[in-house]
């Protein structure tokens, strides 16, 4: 077995590698360009009830430290999703991550009860996001810890049995507060973090780069704060005794990003920019993890898995 295999929320994983929510389309987009065997799984987009157009363009800005980007969840709706997604990805060889966003703790459960359902086997896993700051009220639930707990639990109950993490925003004034409330209402997993919401100014125009006035920063500019906001997080649960696996996201663009998540503490490493950079990045990675591993005399990655001390 690989030195990087792992088990996220009970559900095993080739390597830790995850292709992160809204970069790799509905799963198979991203499997045309990489080979699905390079992830330990696969997020879709974020999935509403209803179909969404998105934001005007554009969309998205390349910054020097990264993306700017304003999306604005456009997604199929769920009906559609269903019907023409989800079959398309039992084809794909890897662990399939459904996403789930909404507007009201009504469209979590929507979506949630859909993805629980026995029809959509396929997702072995979901991910609430709860974080995304491109929608007027896409980041309340992200911010407010009694809000959070109260779309965590909707949305647990209506999903049943299969794992759920929930996708916190790096936005947000306590992160390990609102982490620990997200576990004590049943997420299984937590994802740290989504995008930093940032702007970026054009001074001939006077005008925002992107479609509207502010969106979410993704790339090697996050990755010190995601690195960071991940170790407080685990910090905290630990202390509260309820720590739970965590995917540490942001700014992983080689292997060694994906080593300082590891060790403070994620079981799995999620990729986003990295995919639009360079389509080799998760090979190029998964190389250089298991090289280090090897370095550091460990058995596996697991080993190194929360071993920082500062
Ligand atoms: C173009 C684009 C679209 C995204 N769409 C979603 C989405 O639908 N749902 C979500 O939870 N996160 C979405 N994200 C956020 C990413 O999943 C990830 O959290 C973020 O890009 C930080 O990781 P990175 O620095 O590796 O890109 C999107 C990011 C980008 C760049």
């Amino acid at each position: 077995m690989s030195r990087l295999a792992t088990t996220l929320c009970g559900v095993s994983l080739r390597n830790p590698l995850i292709a992160a929510a809204g970069t790799a389309g509905y799963g198979p987009e991203i499997v045309e360009v990489i080979p699905a065997s390079r992830f330990g799984a696969i997020t879709t987009k974020s999935i509403t009830p209803e179909s969404r157009a998105g934001n005007a363009p554009w969309r998205v800005t390349d910054l020097p430290g990264g993306m700017l980007n304003a999306i604005g969840l456009a997604n199929l709706g769920l009906e559609r999703f269903l019907a023409e997604a989800l079959p398309e990805l039992e084809a794909i060889d890897s662990v399939m991550i459904g996403s789930i966003a909404g507007h009201s703790i009504e469209d979590y459960v929507e979506v949630a009860g859909a993805f629980g359902d026995p029809t959509s086997a396929v997702l072995q896993l979901v991910e609430l996001n709860v974080s995304c700051p491109n929608t007027s009220k896409g980041r309340q639930f992200g911010d407010d810890a009694g809000l959070l707990a109260e779309v965590v639990s909707a949305a647990k109950a209506a999903l049943g049995s299969k794992p759920m993490l929930v996708k916190l925003s790096p936005g947000s004034a306590d992160l390990p507060g609102l982490a620990v409330a997200a576990v004590r209402a049943g997420a299984d997993g937590l994802t740290v973090s989504n995008t930093v919401p940032a702007m970026a100014i054009d001074p001939e125009t006077r005008r925002s780069r992107i479609g509207r006035a502010s969106g979410g920063l993704s790339g090697p500019a996050i990755h010190p704060l995601a690195v960071r906001l991940l170790h407080e997080v685990r910090t905290r649960l630990m202390e509260e005794e309820c720590l739970v696996p965590l995917v540490g996201l942001g700014g992983v663009l080689s292997w060694s990003d994906a080593a300082e998540f590891a060790l403070v503490g994620a079981t799995g490493v999620g990729l986003g920019t990295a995919l639009f950079i360079d389509p080799r990045s998760p090979r190029k990675i998964e190389r250089g993890l298991e090289d280090w591993v090897r370095r550091q005399g460990a058995a596996n990655l697991q080993e190194l898995v929360g071993a920082f001390e500062p």
